[in-house]
C-alpha cells in the first residue's frame, strides 16, 4: 500500500508535467483526489488494516494527499500560461473596429451640394413641420384648389385661432423658394436639400418619408434654356457620363410653363424594370418658370424679375445612381443594404 501510495504521487507528478491545458487539469484532479479517485480508494482500504498499520499508513496517506494537492497547486498556473502560449496565433488578423458611414442618401445630397455651390448657389435648409400657408398657399395653392389633392398631405392635429389645421408635415421642399426669397430677396441661386412626406401607400417607388432638392435661380431675364443649361450640368457632373433626358409639359400651380425632366433608367439601360414602371423612363424632377404670384409672395417684383425653380426626388436620383430597385430600401435600416455603401 505504501508502494502503491509512492507510485500514484510519481504519476501525478508525470501527468503534471505533461498537462496542456486547465481542462486537462480538471480531469487528472478527479483522476487523483475526486471522491472515487485514487487517493480515496487507498484511504476507503485503510479501514481493513491493523491498528499499526492504520497509524503508519494513515499517516503517510494525509501526507501523500496534501502532497498531491499541493503539486496542484503548484500547476495550476503552468498549466494555464500553457494554454495560452500553446494558441497564440501572432499571424491571426487583428479584431476590426467597426466604424459608421454615410447613408447613400446623405453621399448623393452632399455631392449634389458640392456641385451647386461650385455653380455659386447658396445651401438653405428649412423647417420639416411647414405652415400651411408656406407648403400651399405662397405656392399659388389655395385652400380647396384641387391642386392639393396631387400631394398626399399628413396634416397635423393642430388649429390655429381661427379653428383651421395650418401646419403639415411638408410635402415637397418648394415652400422654402418663398422663405428665400422673402429673407435673400432678388438676384437669389439656392438650393434647398431636406427630408419631406407624403401620407402613400408604399411600394417598389413610393415611400412616405422621402428627400427632394429644390433649386430656385431669380435675375433679370433668367429662361427655361438656363434651366435645362443646369439641370444638364448636374447630371454629367453626378453621373459621369452623358444623360438621356427628355422634357414634357407638367402642370404645377408655383409654375408657368411648367415642365418634367425625366431621365433614361440607369437601372435597366431602357429595357423597362419596376424602378421605371416599366417605362424605360424615370421622373426626374418637376420644373418651370416661378409663377408672378409666387414671386410676389416672396416680395419681388416679377416685372422686374424672373427665375427657375425644380424640384427632384434624390431617392430617385440615388437609385439610378447605384441601381438600387427598390425604395423602400432606404428607410428600411437593413444592415445588409446599408453596408453597401
Ligand atoms: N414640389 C413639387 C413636388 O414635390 C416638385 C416641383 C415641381 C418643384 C415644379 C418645383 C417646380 O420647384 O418648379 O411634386
Amino acid at each position: 500500500m505504501k508502494n502503491k501510495l509512492e507510485k500514484i504521487k510519481q504519476e501525478v507528478v508525470r501527468a503534471l508535467q505533461q498537462a496542456i491545458g486547465s481542462a486537462q487539469l480538471d480531469d487528472l484532479k478527479v483522476k487523483y483526489l475526486g471522491r472515487r479517485g485514487e487517493v480515496n480508494k487507498i484511504m476507503k482500504q485503510i479501514a481493513s488494516l491493523t491498528e499499526k498499520e492504520k497509524k503508519e499508513i494513515g499517516q503517510l496517506a494525509n501526507q501523500i494527499k496534501s502532497d498531491i494537492v499541493a503539486e496542484f497547486s503548484k500547476y495550476k498556473h503552468v498549466a494555464n500560461e500553457k494554454t495560452s502560449n500553446s494558441f497564440l496565433d501572432v499571424t491571426l488578423p487583428g479584431e476590426k473596429i467597426e466604424s459608421g458611414h454615410l447613408h447613400p442618401i446623405t453621399i448623393v445630397r452632399q455631392e449634389l451640394e458640392d456641385l451647386f455651390s461650385s455653380l455659386g448657389f447658396m445651401i438653405l435648409d428649412g423647417p420639416e413641420l411647414e405652415s400651411d400657408y408656406y407648403n400651399f398657399e405662397a405656392l399659388n395653392i389655395p385652400k380647396h384648389h384641387p391642386a392639393r389633392d396631387m400631394q398626399d398631405t399628413f396634416y397635423i392635429d393642430h388649429k390655429n385661432a381661427a379653428g383651421e389645421f395650418d401646419l403639415v408635415l411638408r410635402t415637397h421642399t418648394s415652400p422654402m423658394q418663398v422663405r428665400a426669397m422673402q429673407k435673400y430677396g432678388a438676384p437669389l441661386r439656392c438650393v434647398v436639400p431636406g427630408r419631406v412626406f407624403r401620407n402613400e401607400a408604399t411600394d417598389a417607388c413610393h415611400e412616405h418619408t422621402l428627400y427632394q432638392l429644390e433649386g430656385l435661380m431669380i435675375d433679370k431675364n433668367i429662361s427655361i434654356a438656363n434651366l435645362i443649361a443646369v439641370v444638364k450640368e448636374m447630371l454629367s457632373g453626378m453621373f459621369k457620363q452623358e444623360i438621356k433626358t427628355r422634357v414634357r409639359p407638367g402642370y404645377f400651380p408655383f409654375v408657368e410653363p411648367g415642365i418634367e425632366f425625366d431621365m433614361g433608367c440607369l437601372v435597366c439601360h431602357g429595357q423597362k424594370c419596376p424602378s421605371c414602371k416599366h417605362s424605360g423612363w424615370v421622373e426626374m424632377m418637376g420644373a418651370g418658370m416661378v409663377h408672378p404670384n409666387v414671386l410676389k409672395a416672396g416680395g419681388i417684383d416679377p416685372n422686374v424679375y424672373s427665375g427657375f425653380a425644380f424640384g427632384m426626388g434624390i431617392d430617385r436620383l440615388v437609385m439610378m445612381k447605384y441601381g438600387i430597385n427598390d425604395i423602400r430600401h432606404f428607410e428600411g435600416g437593413d444592415l445588409r443594404f446599408l453596408q453597401q455603401f
